[in-house]
């Protein structure tokens, strides 16, 4: 099934609702950088995820460089997609993460695919992301939208040129 997803700014409407998502179903090495805090979901790791959402607020061109979207999929939000401006004119690197009862649905292409679109209308040209080779999820993703893959020193990277048609959302 390729679910219809919409992507909607993260501010502080939906980030209560992302951080239930992703302290429900998700890890938290998987949604946030790692920080000095008791481990799991513990009062400090989620103020540290308000905290770090709220840095980005600002979008592209604010002090993180990045806009983050909530994933909405059935009216509920299921999951994070970002994209930051990287040095390279046009180009943005994307991450993306889904709580554990959205994936393997299609959600993860949907939503990379919405965010492609979100980065031509922003005038970017080039899409790039970064990944482990065996994260089998996420390279299945990036394959469905069309990207270049690299593996070099143990990594993956990814190449999303939007200058050609994008995929059909
Ligand atoms: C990576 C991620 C966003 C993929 O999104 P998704 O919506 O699950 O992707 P899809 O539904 O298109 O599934 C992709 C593939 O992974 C498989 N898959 C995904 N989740 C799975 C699960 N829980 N169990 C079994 N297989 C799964 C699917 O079978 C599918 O294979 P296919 O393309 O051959 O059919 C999601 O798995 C996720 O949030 N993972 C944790 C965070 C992460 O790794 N983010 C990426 C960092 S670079």
């Amino acid at each position: 099934m390729t679910g219809a997803v919409r992507l909607e700014p993260v501010d502080e409407r939906n980030l209560e609702p992302l951080l239930s998502v992703a302290a429900a179903e998700a890890d938290p090495e998987d949604v946030m950088p790692p920080v000095q805090a008791p481990a799991g979901w513990s009062l400090a790791r989620r103020d540290a995820f308000r905290e770090f959402h709220r840095a980005s607020f600002g979008g592209l061109d604010g002090p993180t460089r990045t806009q983050m979207y909530a994933i909405v999929a059935g009216g509920e939000v299921v999951g994070m997609v970002r994209m930051t401006r990287r040095d390279e004119p046009g180009t943005v690197e994307t991450g993306m993460w889904l709580g554990r009862s959205a994936r393997g649905q299609g959600l993860g292409a949907a939503a990379l695919r919405e965010l492609l679109h979100v980065a031509a209308a922003a005038g970017m040209r080039t899409v790039v992301a970064e990944t482990t080779p065996d994260n089998t999820g996420a390279i299945s993703v990036l394959k469905k939208c069309g990207a270049e893959l690299r593996e070099k020193d143990g990594k993956l990277y990814a190449e999303m040129c939007l200058d050609s048609a994008l995929p059909a959302r």
